[in-house]
């Protein structure tokens, strides 16, 4: 693999440094889709020897790219080009389901767990339940066009939607709320963190131990207020980003 055009130039007499200049190269041929995902990039002795510059300033240009997420590097291996990470919006309150229709990509569901017990303390305070009520435990692996994206573990009241079962989660669990059960999904609170994967959601997510990932906590609420939905999940960070468009007033 070569990079083409006009690639072979970085300008000395710049300001700019030389790592900089191939690093935004490089970002140039990833974006115009010259180099597509799972490319190998050529290695650091070709790009020191065709762009005249030093090992150490292309060695530092792709440890940036690295750090950024465009490149990822395999033992042994070298240096490929990653997946374009999927943008959500942070504006709308929308399913994992029409997210991914919205990028065109198909959307599934792997259900992990299935439960129904009488809710405990800390998750009765945040649904406003009362003592005993009986909530369901879901926890499903969410995957865009088969790969793993995240895992999802969500908390509902019975008596709210009832009728719930494994078929209806494997694919969308707000397309049954709305359609089926006929209620109005109103607003959401929602945090987004970052952590170290733990070791079970590792395996499920097909990530490496101690990689990072985005822990995002929803707190859903029907139309009239009444709380709807707790749901932690654990989103893939080198495949997924959130967008906020933002106004000054
Ligand atoms: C997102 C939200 C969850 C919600 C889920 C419903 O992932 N973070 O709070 O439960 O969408 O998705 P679907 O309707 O595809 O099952």
């Amino acid at each position: 693999m070569k990079l083409k055009g006009d690639l072979y130039v970085v300008d000395k007499n710049s300001p700019l440094p030389l790592y900089y200049q191939l690093e935004e190269q490089i970002k140039k041929t990833i974006e115009t889709e010259e180099l597509q995902p799972g490319d190998a990039l050529p290695s650091e002795r070709e790009l020191s020897e065709s762009y005249q510059i030093s090992r150490m300033t292309v060695r530092q240009a792709i440890t940036n790219l690295v750090n950024k997420g465009y490149l990822f590097r395999e033992k042994g291996k070298g240096t490929f080009v990653s997946s374009q990470k999927f943008e959500q919006n942070l504006q709308g309150l929308t399913s994992f389901t029409e997210d991914m229709k919205a990028r065109n990509l198909v959307p599934g569901s792997k259900l992990l767990h299935f439960e129904i017990y009488p809710a405990d303390k800390d998750i009765r305070a945040t649904l406003s339940l009362k003592d005993e009520e009986l909530i369901y435990k879901i926890k499903r692996l969410r995957l865009a066009n088969n790969e793993p994206i995240a895992v999802e573990t969500s908390y509902l009241p019975v008596s709210l939607v009832p009728g719930l079962t494994p078929d209806i989660l494997a694919s969308s669990l707000y397309t049954y709320i709305e359609n089926e059960l006929e209620l109005t999904i109103g607003h959401a609170s929602q945090t987004v963190e970052a952590a170290i994967v733990d070791a079970e959601d590792q395996q499920h997510l097909h990530i490496n131990k101690g990689v990072p990932v985005l822990l995002i906590q929803r707190e859903t609420f029907l139309e009239n207020g009444t709380p709807l939905e707790l749901v932690r999940s654990s989103y893939r960070a080198d495949r997924y980003k959130f967008k906020i468009d933002i106004e000054r007033k």
